[in-house]
């Protein structure tokens, strides 16, 4: 049985191939955006993967909705598996937001599915760090976001040389816009074309834009003026007092896909230019109004960044820890009498704290020996009935080669003030 295209395996080290992915840098970077946004004065919510399918349809916007896994479920329900996590937050916050305090600071870490077409840091699920401030509309708030963006990328040891954070404005469009065409319900078609068109052949986007009354000079001209809005250079500023000006650029080329976002709007990409984005993110200050119908307006902006392109970002940049297994202790069970006891011994470790394992059925003494090396084991013990039918626990140390014998009842604080002196 082979697993679906575009859905991972995460296997503990070592790996069973070298492009295999890790359980333990998972836990790793979601260790780090957990410890990052919790700086940040975040609180961690979840909601549920399916979603009824008409939470996406209205204002996640076409290509989307294109993506959805959904179907009819036994109940008769059309639900889709959730592609994104803006729509259930935003839910949510319309359900619940009287019962918090305004600004509203919430993060997540769910898993997201979209049948994409496979291609290099795109999957059919992945994960997503998501965080959302609610009921604030000052760009302070965007500043705010932005920083933690950046220092989540940093506390992973990315630096200026390997990210930058294109930040753009849809106002800014929105004025470019409205200024050329008075049609506004053909603001979203401009916008996707302005989207695609980093990736699309220049020829289509001219013969698009030309049937909004633009040309892709002027379009061009507006993009490379890079011209900070006056929005966009409270933010500059506000990074600039933090000292984190340097990983920011003023680009138009970003105006983002989301049908929702109604204002500042951003997006982290290495700075070779080699992946796709790393991040991406903005204002939505109308989608709570909208699922709500109405009864709820509050203003809302977050970003969202996966796990896949930031993974190749580390590995291709050395910036993964090396995860190798390490054991405090691994008993031996040489003589099968004395098991009962070292199960005892075991159980006092482990409530101690400690790493601790041993052979489940009787084994040979090599092959236990072997499977300690195996587990990197820092102890090995083994108790030894003594002439007066007393037992002791023989422990060695395998780093120092030493060996000590000592009551059972010491065992634990000996590995203890072990493990505290080689820390
Ligand atoms: P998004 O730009 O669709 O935004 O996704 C954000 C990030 O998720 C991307 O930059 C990328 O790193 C990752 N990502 C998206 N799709 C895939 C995929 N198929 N495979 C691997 N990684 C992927 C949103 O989802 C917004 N809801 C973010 C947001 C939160 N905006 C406001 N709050």
């Amino acid at each position: 049985m082979e697993r679906l295209p575009g859905f991972r395996d995460f296997y503990p080290e070592p790996l069973p191939q070298p492009d295999a992915w890790s359980a333990n840098v998972r836990t790793h970077i979601f260790d780090t955006w957990r410890a990052v946004a919790r700086r940040y004065g975040f609180q961690e919510y979840d909601g549920p993967p399916l979603e009824s399918l008409e939470l996406f349809t209205t204002k996640s916007g076409a290509e989307i909705v294109g993506q959805l896994y959904n179907f009819t479920d036994k109940g008769e329900r059309p639900i889709a598996l959730r592609p994104e996590m803006t729509p259930t937050l935003a839910r949510m916050i319309a359900a619940s937001e009287r019962a918090y305090k305004k600004p509203i600071k919430w993060f997540a870490l769910p898993q997201l599915f979209r049948y994409e077409r496979q291609q290099k840091g795109r999957l059919r699920e992945h994960f997503q760090f998501n965080a959302d401030i609610f009921g604030e509309n000052d760009v302070a708030a965007d500043a705010e976001l932005i920083a933690l963006l950046i220092d989540t990328l940093r506390a992973l040891g990315l630096t200026s040389d390997d990210f930058v954070i294109r930040l753009s404005s849809r106002n800014a469009w929105q004025d470019f816009f409205s200024t050329r065409c008075l049609e506004t319900s053909k603001a979203y078609d401009f916008y996707q074309i302005i989207d695609k068109m980093e990736r699309e052949d220049p020829a289509k986007s001219e013969a698009l834009l030309q049937a909004l009354g633009f040309s892709l000079a002027e379009v061009k001209h507006f993009i490379e003026s890079a011209v900070p809005t006056a929005e966009l250079q409270l933010i500059l500023d506000n990074l600039k007092a933090r000292g984190l000006a340097e990983f920011i650029r003023i680009d138009y080329n970003v105006i983002r896909g989301l049908a929702y976002y109604t204002g500042v709007v951003f997006e982290a990409f290495d700075c070779k230019g080699e992946f796709r984005a790393i991040a991406g993110g903005g204002r939505y200050n109308n989608l709570v109004k909208l699922l709500s119908g109405g009864k709820v307006d509050l203003a809302g902006l977050g970003f969202g960044m996966g796990d896949v392109v930031l993974t190749e970002l580390l590995k291709a940049r050395k910036l993964l820890p090396q995860f190798g297994v390490k054991l405090p202790a691994y008993c031996l069970v040489e003589d099968e009498t004395l098991r009962p006891a070292t199960l005892g011994l075991i159980q006092t470790l482990r409530d101690a704290g400690l790493g601790a394992d041993y052979p489940l059925v009787a084994t040979k003494p090599d092959k236990q020996f072997k499977r300690a090396q195996e587990l990197n084991a820092e102890h090995v013990i083994r108790l030894d009935r003594q002439e007066d039918h007393s037992v002791v626990a023989k422990v060695k140390n395998l780093k120092t080669r030493t060996e000590v014998d000592l009551p059972l009842a010491e065992v634990a604080g000996h590995i203890l003030s072990a493990k505290t002196t080689t820390q």
